[in-house]
């Protein structure tokens, strides 16, 4: 039997996810040394992962990555097989019968929860739903959210909240030419929003915002920002964090908050309400959230570890509409451990590993679904560049017989109806939305439903 990772006994690897993981990953193993055969298996017929569905539309520079890895799909020895999900149409068993290595690569898909009383009325969702909703994601095409509401709150000071933020902020012309859905597009164009408050469980200098993207919150065309001077003023701990040299992001967002506290209002037709050391305590109103009762905080800690202690203090915020930016988490499937109190699969070096600690043999992952859901695009470079470093070192150790790779799972799939979207099948779905765009002077009017795209490929 030839050896494994020569020619004739290539080492078939199947990549699970085509976001920036998947792509940087598939990346350093057709750049080894090594015969590798890559199958990225992704559930939507569309690639990119997140820097097609949740980056935001109007920051387009972005996504350029997706021209990296539109490069990387046409490497030789890289296939897509899109519209495929792993734990729906295939098992992670049948998976492994079919490749020597699977790769992870699926994300972080779900959210994660307040656990507040009055969290799941209507008209309060999760930021991951209004993401992927105007982003067009086909599972989120059909939501609907009260943008008649005046008074909106957002939950978390991330950059996912930032977006939210600015998404809500923005004029219907400013978003216009980006490729945001046009299902979006339209129903943001009779949003009655005025007031968006975003809330931050801690203090101004632990909110997460990068510098650039809380800049930018100050200087919307549309929106006022707004904060209270006196919530800028810092304990001793906090003081001490900003004052750290490695802490420069935080010590700039408190310059930038204060900055946005001595800016005199424009009465703009929006405002922006920044709220420190607050913690939504529940969610109240008939029938749907007409009011968030919010507990204040104090810091407690030593710097770098401070955590917020909810007090007696309660103010109530009149608001008809919540967006909960509080992070993502994994989403388990089955045949895989699963680290459900941190939403990822555990991972010891990029190799998977079980209750015990010990390495599942053949099973990787990179990306948020091993790191957890932090980090920009970047991150999941060097994250996905070490677990196939780890991946090759332990070729040696892998049972060396051939395995049918793509062929063979192919003739599964077809058995089963699946029909699978391969790179060229993609360029020419893609080809097809930036024609549409066009028009109307977008970068793409993306197709919102998985039987849109299938129908481009002739599939009725
Ligand atoms: C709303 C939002 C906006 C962001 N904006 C920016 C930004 O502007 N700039 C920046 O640098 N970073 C941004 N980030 C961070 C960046 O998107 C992430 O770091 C990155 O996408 C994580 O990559 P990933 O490959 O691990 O996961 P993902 O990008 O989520 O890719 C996972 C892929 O796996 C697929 N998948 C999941 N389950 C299965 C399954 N069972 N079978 C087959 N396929 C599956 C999914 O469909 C998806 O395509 C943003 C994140 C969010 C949430
Ligand atoms: N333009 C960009 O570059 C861009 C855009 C979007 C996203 N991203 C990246 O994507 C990653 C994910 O972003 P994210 O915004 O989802 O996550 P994040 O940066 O981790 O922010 C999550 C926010 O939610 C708060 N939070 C968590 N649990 C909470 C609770 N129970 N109650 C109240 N608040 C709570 C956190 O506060 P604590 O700090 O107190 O935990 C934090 O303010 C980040 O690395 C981000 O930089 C980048």
């Amino acid at each position: 039997m030839s050896a494994l990772g020569t020619e004739p006994n290539p080492l078939r690897v199947a990549v699970i996810g085509s976001g920036p993981s998947g792509f940087y990953a598939a990346e350093a193993l057709l750049k080894s040394d090594l015969a590798v055969r890559v199958d990225m298996i992704e559930r939507l017929p569309a690639p990119y992962g997140l820097v097609r569905y949740g980056v935001a539309p109007d920051h387009p520079k972005l996504k350029e990555p997706i021209m990296v890895y539109s490069a990387i799909a046409r490497l030789p020895h890289f296939s897509l097989l899109g519209n495929v999900a792993v734990g729906r149409d295939v098992s992670v068993e049948e998976l492994r019968a079919h490749y020597h290595v699977l790769l992870f690569a699926c994300g972080a898909e779900t959210d994660r929860h307040l656990g507040i009383p009055g969290e799941e009325l209507p008209s309060s969702h999760t930021a991951t739903e209004f993401v992927a909703w105007y982003n067009g994601h086909p599972d989120y095409r059909d939501r609907g959210f009260d943008l008649t509401q005046e008074a909106v709150a957002v939950v978390g000071q991330g950059n996912v909240a930032a977006d939210v933020c600015r998404i809500l902020a923005k004029s219907v012309d400013e978003l216009r030419t980006t490729d945001i859905a046009s299902h979006a597009l339209d129903a943001l164009a009779a949003s009655r929003v005025r007031e968006i408050h975003v809330i931050g469980r801690r203090g101004p200098a632990q909110a997460k915002f990068t510098n650039k993207e809380l800049k930018e919150l100050g200087e919307l065309a549309n929106c006022d920002a707004v904060v209270d001077p006196k919530d800028l003023e810092l304990d001793p701990a906090s003081r001490t964090e900003v004052e750290a040299k490695a802490n420069f992001v935080a010590a700039k967002n408190v310059e930038i908050f204060r900055q946005f506290a001595a800016q005199p209002a424009r009465n703009a037709a929006r405002r922006l309400f920044f709220h420190f050391r607050k913690s939504p305590a529940a969610l109240a109103g008939t029938g749907r959230v007409e009011q968030m009762v919010l507990a204040h905080n104090r810091l407690e800690g030593e710097p770098f570890k401070q955590v917020a202690r909810e007090t007696a203090q309660t103010e109530v915020l009149r608001c008809g509409l919540v967006f909960r930016s509080i992070g993502y988490s994994g989403v388990p499937i089955r045949g895989v451990p699963f680290d459900a109190r941190r939403g990822v699969f555990p991972t010891q070096d990029g190799r998977i590993v079980d209750g015990a600690g010990a390495a599942v043999a053949g099973l990787y992952a990179a990306g948020w679904i091993k790191r957890g859901p932090t980090g920009i695009i970047g991150t999941n470079r060097a994250d996905a560049v070490s677990t196939v470093k780890a991946l090759l070192a332990d070729v040696p150790q892998l049972a060396p017989e051939a395995k049918p790779g793509i062929d063979g799972l192919k003739t599964l799939l077809a058995a089963r109806g699946v029909r699978t979207v391969s790179v060229e099948d993609w360029f020419k779905i893609d080809a097809l939305e930036v024609a549409r765009g066009e028009p109307h002077g977008k970068p793409r009017e993306k197709f919102t439903r998985v039987a849109e795209m299938l129908q481009c490929l002739g599939v009725q």
